[in-house]
């Protein structure tokens, strides 16, 4: 059986719309070819992507490449210290300037195939043998205008964002209250930065990448889904006395197992645009053991009242659609990079709190290493039930995708709302706004 319907969607817009409703989606969104093109072309180029952070790149010099939008494009730190964003291709043949994911290039790049030359603000530098250039229209062509740098770029403590496309919202409108997420990762740094602390560990999930983004504020999977990681070691742990100081795996992998109420309790926002969070009265994250040093360089910076109220705010995940899911109490995030309908890599990287203790610093590691990695016993949980949903999918009889729990027609005209953990209300947001951005923007 095929996967996709004969509906043409690239000439479209009110097919494509059509495949989401107030409370199901139709199976293309996940299966289709042709919606993923679309994807990348709309959604993926009108909204706000995640590149990178600023401290992967501390050097003059230092890039970072990576693709957004299947597109390559690279971060550098110029020689006045500023961030750019510009596509890694060449202004010649359009050869990447980069292979290597990260490094220093110096003052210029140096193309591998013919050697011309750019600045790190993206300008041409130079041409070999330039003389045979005079009486062509080279200077009239783009070739002659150095590497192509994203027009929409922003740094918001640390994080790059881009927009590649010329139409679509500004940075603050897009994310809006969500931003609060960011700030309470930073601002749990004593010195109020984060820092990348090392590389990423980085996996292909063969399914589409809106099947990950949506797991993470589905809190009617993990006592599920999680039965045989995080049940065991919950198993491993029970009769223990309750002043028993827990190791830092169980610690992190038995709060996976609550109960429905827990999560319920739990609580999740949403914002317009399709972003939310999870864990807006406590979290998984919220029990962890006490590391009075920390608590101390936190309150000798920040008073007593805000220290406890930035550290008593523990949120669960915070989506920040499409690109980018951020868990502030634990200072680790995931990035999404889509390749296909049916393939995905999924990036998950740590961050030293700047001034905390390196207790803080292990938690998170180990957290990455438990919960996010390739080798993860809870990761590998969740990536079988997105590979499950992608191939059953397929299946005929039911086109058509459950998103009915604890639905409203209420929430269709609230931007910022709240309400019960287990509800699955971040996906017909983030499905809104999927919808909206799969349509061609206005200019800003
Ligand atoms: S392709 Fe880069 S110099 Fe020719
Ligand atoms: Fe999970």
């Amino acid at each position: 059986m095929k996967n996709r319907t004969a509906n043409n969607y690239r000439d479209d817009p009110a097919a494509v719309a059509a495949l989401v409703q107030d409370d199901q989606v139709h199976r293309d969104v996940y299966l289709d070819q042709d919606i993923f093109d679309l994807e990348m072309a709309q959604l993926w180029s009108n909204t706000w992507v995640y590149v990178g952070h600023a401290s992967q790149v501390p050097e003059k010099g230092d890039y970072y490449a990576t693709d957004v939008a299947m597109q390559p494009l690279m971060m550098v730190r110029h020689t006045d210290g500023s961030v750019r964003v510009m596509m890694n291709r060449c202004a010649h043949k359009g050869a990447k300037l980069v292979s290597d994911v990260c490094g220093n290039t110096g003052k210029f790049f140096r193309c591998p195939y013919h050697a011309w030359t750019y600045k790190t603000d993206g300008s041409l530098l130079a041409i070999p043998l330039k003389n045979a250039y005079e009486g062509t229209r080279l200077k009239e062509c783009d070739a002659s205008k150095g590497l192509v740098t994203v027009p929409n770029v922003e740094i918001y403590r640390g994080f790059v964002f881009v927009r590649l496309s010329n139409e679509g919202p500004c940075f603050l409108e897009f994310f809006g209250e969500s931003l609060s997420s960011i700030d309470n990762m930073a601002d749990r740094s004593p010195e109020g930065e984060l820092e990348i602390a090392g590389g990423c560990l980085r996996f292909v999930h063969d399914c589409n990448w809106k099947m990950f983004i949506e797991n993470l504020n589905d809190t009617m999977h993990p006592m599920v889904a999680h039965e045989s990681s995080a049940g065991t070691a919950k198993k491993l742990w029970e009769g223990k006395p309750a002043d028993e100081p827990k190791p830092m795996p169980i610690e992190q992998f038995v709060p996976f197992m609550s109960d429905y109420k827990f999560f319920d309790d739990m609580g999740v926002r949403v914002f317009a645009n399709g972003h939310s969070y999870s864990g807006v009265n406590f979290s998984i994250h919220s029990n962890y053991a006490a590391i009075p040093e920390y608590e101390q360089a936190m309150a000798d910076t920040y008073g007593e009242e805000r220290a406890r109220s930035i550290l008593g705010t523990s949120r669960h995940n915070t989506v920040y659609y499409p690109s980018l899911t951020i868990k502030g109490a634990i200072q680790s995030i995931r990035v999404v990079r889509p390749l296909g309908p049916n393939q995905t890599v999924v990036e998950s990287w740590t961050f030293r709190l700047k001034g905390a203790p390196d207790k803080l610093l292990q938690r998170t590691l180990m957290y990455s290493r438990l919960i996010n990695s390739p080798m993860s016993v809870v990761g590998h949980d969740d990536l079988h039930v997105y590979r499950a949903m992608q191939e059953g999918l397929r299946a005929a009889g039911n086109e058509w995708v459950s998103l009915h729990r604890d639905y409203s027609p209420s929430e269709l005209t609230q931007d910022d709302l709240t309400t019960k953990g287990t509800s699955e209300i971040s996906m017909r947001n983030q499905f809104r706004a999927w919808r909206k951005y799969m349509m061609p923007q206005e200019a800003t």
